[in-house]
């Protein structure tokens, strides 16, 4: 029998109902967004990068917010929480905080942002080029835990360097990392270019632990043929499931034709009520507004409904243009 993203596998031991993940997503991952993806069949889900010296210090947003997660998360497989940092220390006390006061699943661990801002103090990308370093953070978050780590990690720095591939086999070998989250582009190209297929099809021949493939996951068939061409255990979902959470339900079955702008409506309203929730009328209607054109893009909204949207300060406002769209001519 071929495999099927809708198989179910293992995480070190934990049960993954089946093989569509999704990505960790700065400043967007939070605990709705997950359950979204959650609510739309993804089997796992991973938190936005949080840093490992803000829940060292104990900082407030960081500890309330980025840490929180809704039991109704987890109904459907497991949820992590991303870490970043380079001080192996801070990331044992980091992660000995998120298996305590969180019910995360397991900790998987940034080291592939190429933000300067994050590659500048060592953490994320930057960590390919120390892999002793590297593989000491992510022993740190696991003996600190007592969770399975997993390390999302670049091909390497720079176009056509394999110098991820190797830390992801030295993190596996000598931190005992449960899966590694590949995404096989360099962080020299930020999120720009095709993904290396073939590389990530020698990672997963070679690594004696589950490959979960990152980048270019943005339409059922692109996406069922990385599955199958590289064989990896699972893929992971970013920009393709933005506003767009159907795709997991078509990528998993239980639905095969397109939203249609009433069902869109109705999830942007959901997220915004989720959001108000999350963080108080106020500030909810300054956030949503990096959400709006996700959704908006998907009915075909115009370039004036954006605008229009970009305008508002309140979610009353937002929800005043939207209730005014004739859903007819939304896109005249
Ligand atoms: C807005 C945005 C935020 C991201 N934040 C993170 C992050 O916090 N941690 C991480 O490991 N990767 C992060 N990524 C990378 C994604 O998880 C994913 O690897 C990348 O977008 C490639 O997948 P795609 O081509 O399907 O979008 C981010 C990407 C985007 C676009």
């Amino acid at each position: 029998m071929p495999r099927t993203l809708n198989d179910p596998w293992q995480l070190a031991h934990l049960h993954v109902p089946n093989r569509v993940v999704l990505a960790p997503l700065a400043g967007i991952g939070n605990w709705f967004v997950r359950l979204q993806a959650k609510r739309y069949g993804a089997g796992m889900v991973v938190s936005e990068m949080v840093s490992s010296f803000g829940v060292h210090h104990g900082n407030e947003k960081t500890t309330t917010e980025m840490l929180r997660i809704e039991p109704a998360e987890r109904a459907g497989g497991p949820v992590a929480i991303q870490l970043f940092g380079q001080e192996p220390d801070v990331m044992r006390s980091a992660a000995a905080t998120v298996a305590r006061d969180t019910d995360a699943d397991f900790i998987d661990l940034n080291m592939g942002c190429p933000v300067p801002k994050v590659c500048k103090t060592g953490a994320g990308a930057a960590l390919i080029d120390d892999p002793d370093l590297a593989v000491a953070v992510a022993a740190a978050a696991r003996d600190g835990s007592g969770l399975p780590v997993t390390v999302k990690i670049r091909s390497g720095r720079r176009a056509g360097d394999r110098s991820g591939f190797h830390l992801a086999h030295r993190l596996v070998d000598e931190a005992g990392v449960a899966a590694i989250g590949f995404h096989p582009r360099s962080a020299q190209v930020h999120h720009k270019g095709s993904p290396d297929l073939d590389l990530a099809r020698e990672l997963v021949a070679s690594l004696d632990a589950p490959v979960i493939l990152s980048g270019g996951m943005n339409d059922p068939d692109s996406i069922r043929h990385a599955f199958e061409y590289t064989g990896c255990e699972a893929v992971m979902l970013a920009r393709g499931v933005l506003g767009n959470p159907w795709l997991f339900a078509r990528l998993l079955g239980t639905r095969d034709d397109e939203p249609t702008t009433a069902e869109v409506l109705a999830e942007l309203e959901w997220v915004m009520q989720r959001a108000v929730e999350h963080m108080g009328e106020r500030r909810a209607g300054r956030y949503l507004r990096k959400f709006y054109p996700w959704y908006v893009d998907r009915i075909g909204g115009s370039k004036a409904l954006q605008a229009a949207l970009q305008a508002t300060d309140t979610i009353d406002e937002a929800r005043a243009v939207l209730a005014a769209l004739d859903v007819v001519t939304i896109a005249a």
